[in-house]
């Protein structure tokens, strides 16, 4: 009996727990506009732009006949639903989390200042003002130095772009870590770690060579912890920075 109740109370602090956790869940504001341009260009020929058009959804109101989390929106999305009209979208993860974003922010949302901004303007601001092919790679153009951006916008929601621009060091991603070694005879490596194994670390160093090393033969092996990617929250502008976004969730590898 005692065991019983102490069952139903632990269910009850679970579950309120989880529905406070729901009721929490915050959407990126660029998530968010990157998902009103995916809806405006794929889906509102059924949907229509206010999102009632189909019988029985009506999506801005978050009505729907069957899902009701967020994992649900994801499957219906990408797998449709089968013997209805709803087909299934080949979307990459970042762009579902970005349309269920605008889903769940239809009713309130106002596009005035948008963080997603210009993508010839960014190419420009990329290439040009912001230096970024100093480091990065995009489609063979630029060094190994960093990591190659042929691919982000099929691997980063823009939210995350975003705050890898202008907050690098909250962002810093572990596959992204750079090491620092000291040979025996004393020579300092420090590089971009690209593989590592318990016996070995392949790096790029900084003059772009590929090196692999053997952990036995270091005086010092470890992680450095500063970013090498230089914040540009003072260096572009906020447009400059909405354009640089637009230009990178269009690079979606070759
Ligand atoms: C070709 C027409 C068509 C397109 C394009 C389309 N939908 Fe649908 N969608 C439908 C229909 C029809 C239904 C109703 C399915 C049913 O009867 O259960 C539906 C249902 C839904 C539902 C509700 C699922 C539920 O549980 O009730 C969601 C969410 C949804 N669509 C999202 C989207 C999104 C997001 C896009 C764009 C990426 C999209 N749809 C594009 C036709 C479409
Ligand atoms: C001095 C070299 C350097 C320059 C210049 C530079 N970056 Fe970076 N960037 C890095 C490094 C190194 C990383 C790897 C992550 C880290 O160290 O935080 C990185 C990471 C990133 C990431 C995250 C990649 C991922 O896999 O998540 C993005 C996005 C990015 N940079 C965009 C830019 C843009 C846009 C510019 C120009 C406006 C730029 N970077 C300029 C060195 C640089």
């Amino acid at each position: 009996m005692r065991l019983h109740r102490f069952i139903i109370l632990l269910t009850t602090i679970l579950s309120t727990g989880m529905a406070t956790a729901l009721a929490a869940q915050t959407y990126a504001q660029a998530d968010i506009q990157y998902g009103a341009k995916l809806f405006g260009e794929q889906c509102t020929l059924c949907h229509g732009g206010n999102g009632d058009a189909v019988a029985g959804v009506d999506l801005r109101a978050n009505t729907f006949k069957r899902a009701t989390s967020d994992f649900d929106l994801r499957a219906v999305i990408a797998n449709g639903v089968q013997g209805t009209g709803m087909p299934p979208f080949k979307f990459e993860q970042p762009e579902l989390t970005a349309i269920i974003a605008y889903l769940r922010n239809m009713r309130t949302y106002d596009a005035k200042t948008s963080l997603i901004g210009d993508v010839t303007k960014g190419r420009e601001v990329f290439e040009g003002k912001g230096q970024c092919l100093t480091c990065h790679r995009v489609n063979g153009k630029g060094p190994r130095v960093a990591p190659d951006l042929s691919d982000v916008g099929t691997l980063r929601t823009p939210d995350a772009i975003m705050r890898a621009i202008t907050d690098p060091e909250a962002e810093i991603r572990f596959a992204n870590r750079s090491i620092r070694a000291v040979t025996r005879d004393g020579t300092v490596i420090t590089g971009r770690r690209l593989n590592e194994d318990t016996y070995t670390v392949q790096v790029i160093d900084d003059k772009e060579r590929l090196v692999s090393l053997t952990k036995a033969n270091l005086r010092e092996y470890g992680l450095i912890r500063r970013t090498g990617m230089p914040s540009y929250r003072d260096k572009l502008t906020q447009d400059e920075v909405a354009d640089v976004l637009a230009y990178l969730l269009t690079l979606k590898g070759l």
